[in-house]
């Protein structure tokens, strides 16, 4: 695509700005060895979102857990994966970092005042109301909304294989991030999409879909958002859009508004009904209508209902005000959607390669489908009908091993920002080698500092989880006491990470608030698919013997692509060999007790 003359003009004009603004911000890691800048304008640090997920490990195998970095106008960042440090940065010394203000500003104006867009204080107060939203006893109530979504999936995965037993080759990523909206609307909005259901069009569910690949084409902007809400009033703002040229900034707005649209009438119709006291009651269908494709499934029980519950029943200083509830909305769709997306779509492709694993949780889940109806808690004929309760599904071990293990070794997300906001210094649980060559044990930070934090290089950490760090081995999980972690080479040193030990939904308090309700969900549809279907690579082969492939590609999200000849390296697609599932497709095991003790 050519650049035009106002391309280039904007481009200047922002970088002129950021120049202006981070010019003479000196960092303190001249020490700290790194790989060379490859400019001063850009500096090195793309290379850790360009199809890099080797470049990430690559760079802490070779550097160790803190890597000097540049980014923009030669300024430094420290790569960091080592476990002390996180720990510092994540919980011991987490006031003396945050999120940097151009994550505030895009997601404020993106989603509003939602937990992504809020700092200190106003950020502590909605968690204080949003964690027990999602706690356990919550989820518990969740899981009935989401298991007929996953039927519907199977049914749909199941029209579309051969009923002969023969096999055919599906692009399963449609079917998930469709799944996956409809988890997120009818759990957390009580309402629904009807996303699998094609013949139905929802402009909300399209928009949605189409976020990231508009977000990504705007997204070079991201890093200049705090200078231009600081020079340039509303009316500016507003105007810049109009002016920006292209398409790419008009789509994006319009995906903004159908989705900031959509929020407003939702959140207004709960509001009703909470006002007029229907909330806290299930199965009670609103005053909502429904309207063309989208309407209310449930009241009472979703994540927004009893957010809404919740805060109007507590104090007025703990109480969120509207504008913050509705900003919940978008964060929550945007936080959840594509994430758990991308980690079942892998999940199922990892287990495409391992047909023994999926063999193994095909007949875990048998065993305890079949226990669960020989007790009477289900009146369905046949097994794989049944729906375990929460307490079931989340204990089945092999299945937990798969995710845990799958989540670890291939995060959806690869690196997030911090900022110093405090002169501080930052303890290293391995000392790296500095510029000249002596170990260094603690590193100074100087307020302003930007830290990358490396979910990929902690996950892969040799020291933490052992030389086999990423190898796929979920029985690396398998038979451990409570709270044990698998053994690396140094044992009892871990990560501060909300889940597992591990930095995938990253630790403290700005963690994912989601990960338990993402657990959730990619145990129940793989719960549900791998009793009635069977996943193969695809097998597939043109003229010249070449086999398609899922390529990962790292641009932010790790986003499955296949390479030309075969795909277009853009569009998101999972093809996959499927068909209905056989006899000797479960694992032959001397003792249906004995596999689910495992
Ligand atoms: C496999 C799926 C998921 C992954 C890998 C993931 C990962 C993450 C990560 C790394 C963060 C921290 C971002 C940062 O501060 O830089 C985060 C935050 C967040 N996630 Fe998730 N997430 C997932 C699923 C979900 C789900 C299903 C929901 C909601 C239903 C959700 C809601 C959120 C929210 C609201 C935040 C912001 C928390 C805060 O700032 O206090 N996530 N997630």
């Amino acid at each position: 695509m050519a650049i035009g003359l106002a391309e280039l003009a904007l481009a200047g004009f922002f970088a002129y700005l950021f120049y202006t603004e981070t010019w003479g911000k000196k960092t303190a890691l001249s020490n700290v060895a790194g790989p060379p800048r490859e400019s001063w304008l850009k500096g090195n640090t793309q290379r850790l979102f360009r199809d890099a997920f080797e470049y990430n490990r690559w760079l802490s195998w070779t550097y160790g857990t803190a890597v000097k970095m540049h980014t923009l106008f030669g300024q430094e960042a420290l790569y960091l994966s080592d476990p002390l440090a996180l720990q510092h940065i994540f919980v011991k010394n987490q006031q003396a970092f945050d999120v940097n203000n151009a994550f505030i500003q895009s997601n404020l104006l993106m989603f509003g005042e939602g937990l992504t867009a809020t700092l200190d204080k106003q950020h502590k107060k909605q968690r204080k109301m949003l964690n027990p939203v999602f706690a356990v006893s919550n989820l518990r109530e969740l899981l009935p909304i989401i298991q007929p979504i996953a039927n519907e999936m199977a049914s749909v995965f199941t029209k579309h294989v051969p009923a002969d037993g023969t096999t055919t080759e599906l692009d399963v990523m449609p079917w998930l991030s469709r799944g996956a909206q409809e988890y997120i609307s009818q759990a957390c909005f009580g309402w629904t999409f009807n996303a699998l259901d094609l013949d139905k069009r929802n402009t909300y569910s399209e928009a949605a879909r189409r976020y990231t690949p508009a977000a990504l084409r705007v997204s070079w902007l991201r890093p200049y958002l705090p200078f231009i809400v600081k020079i340039f009033p509303l009316s500016w703002r507003t105007k810049m859009l109009e002016w920006y040229p292209g398409e790419d900034m008009k789509n994006f707005v319009y995906i903004l508004d159908v989705m900031y649209k959509t929020s407003k009438r939702i959140f207004g119709e709960k509001k009703k009904a909470l006002e007029g006291g229907l909330e806290g009651k299930a199965n009670v269908i609103t005053s909502g209508k429904s309207e063309g494709d989208m309407g209310p499934v449930m009241q009472g029980k979703d994540i927004m209902s009893i957010l809404l519950n919740a805060n109007a029943s507590s104090n007025q200083a703990d109480r969120l005000t509207d504008s913050e509830l509705m900003g919940q909305m978008s964060t929550l769709l945007f936080a959840g959607f594509e994430t758990t997306t991308y980690a079942i779509s892998r999940i199922l492709w990892v287990l495409a390669s391992h047909p023994e694993a999926q063999a193994r949780i095909r007949s875990e889940v048998k065993v305890a489908k079949e226990r669960y109806l020989s007790q009477g808690f289900s009146t369905v004929a046949a097994w794989h009908d049944a729906s375990l309760s929460y307490d079931d599904l989340t204990a089945l071990p092999y299945l937990d091993a798969v995710i845990r293990e799958t989540l670890r070794v291939y995060p959806p997300s690869s690196v997030h920002f911090r900022m110093a906001s405090q002169d501080t210094t930052l303890p290293l649980q391995y000392p790296v080698n500095s510029v000249d060559g002596k170990p260094v044990d603690a590193i100074p930070i100087k307020k302003g500092t930007q830290i990358l934090v490396s979910i990929i290089a902690s996950n892969h950490s040799k020291e933490v989880w052992g030389e086999d760090a990423s190898e796929w081995k979920p029985e690396r999980w398998l038979n451990l006491a409570d709270n044990e972690m698998p053994k690396g080479i140094t044992d009892s040193v871990k990560y501060p990470g909300v889940y597992c030990g591990m930095m995938t939904f990253l630790g403290g308090p700005r963690g994912c608030i989601g990960f338990k309700f993402s657990e959730m969900e990619a145990k129940q549809v793989l719960a549900t698919l791998l009793p009635r279907l069977h996943f193969a690579l695809p097998s597939a082969v043109d003229e010249n013997g070449n086999r398609k492939e899922v390529y990962w590609k790292m641009s932010g999200p790790q986003i499955p692509v296949i390479r030309p000849p075969f795909g277009d390296g853009t569009t998101a697609q999972v093809p996959l060999d499927v068909r209905l599932v056989k006899e000797e497709d479960f694992a032959i095991e001397p003792d249906d007790e004995d596999l689910i003790a495992l």
